[in-house]
């Protein structure tokens, strides 16, 4: 479960050009663009551009090389070119990144046009309670250090937290252990050591934290059709703390 000081380093470089796929992105106007324009966008980049391999694509039969999911979509949303990005969405994009055999994973919920204030307030909430996650991490600490700092801070935002999906480990395999919750008490669960890599991706809902999972088999809803937003980093435990594999450039660590 831990990898070595060279593993980390080649996970760092694949999450270092899955960074600049995010920061290309938000360099580029979303509205108007279908969501498999976007993912026809960055398969482009992943492979032309970076010499690299869309570790999604293929995996469990999926097509693509993200997941977008728009609103009420919590997670794995599917490419499609009848769905055309409109002022006022939120919509994430979980991506993956394969290079020299090691993964990186990484999302971001982006705002398109003019949001209402109360999706906003929901998305940073979000963010926010990724870095609560993030800043659990340091050798010594456990697994339900994160997933408390997690869930306290959604909750005292009147948020919830989808509880059917977590982090996870990952390196040659998207999928690894341990599996990480964004939610759970202190002091329980698995002691973190350095050398491990793994995600931390909380969904936090507007409203209940109940989803289920539409027709198609892939896209995952909130039941009461409210609004959910994902941020999601790679993380390894360093000697003295942790380390953000898939850091971007234009990111300051929130502070506590
Ligand atoms: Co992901
Ligand atoms: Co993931």
């Amino acid at each position: 479960m831990t990898k070595t000081p060279a593993e980390v380093e080649l996970l760092a470089e694949s999450g270092r050009l899955l960074a600049s796929v995010f920061a290309h992105l938000d360099r580029q106007p979303l509205a108007g663009l279908s969501t498999l324009q976007v993912n026809d966008l960055v398969e482009a980049l992943i492979v032309d551009q970076f010499g690299a391999r869309p570790a999604s694509k293929g995996q469990y039969g999926y097509g693509f090389v993200l997941n977008s999911s728009r609103n009420e979509v919590v997670c794995h949303g599917v490419p499609s070119r009848n769905e055309v990005l409109q002022d006022g969405d939120i919509v994430n994009f979980d991506i993956t990144l394969e290079k020299q055999g090691y993964i990186a994973d990484s999302s971001k919920t982006f705002l398109i046009g003019n949001v209402a204030p109360t999706a906003r307030r929901l998305v940073r909430t979000t963010y926010e309670a990724m870095w609560k996650g993030i800043r659990a991490v340091r050798p010594g600490a456990k697994l339900g250090d994160i997933g408390y700092a997690i869930e306290r801070h959604a909750k005292r935002n009147g948020y919830s937290v989808v509880q059917e999906y977590c982090g996870h480990g990952i390196g040659r395999e998207m999928h690894e252990a341990p599996q990480v919750l964004h939610f759970g008490k202190p002091g329980t669960g698995l002691t973190l050591r350095e050398g491990m890599v793994f995600t931390i991706e909380p969904m936090l809902n507007q409203g209940r934290r109940t989803v289920r999972t539409e027709q198609d088999g892939w896209t995952v809803v909130t039941v009461d059709g409210k609004l959910s937003a994902q941020f999601e980093h790679t993380v390894a435990v360093t000697h003295d703390g942790v380390r953000v594999l898939t850091l971007r450039p234009d990111e300051a660590r929130p502070a506590a």
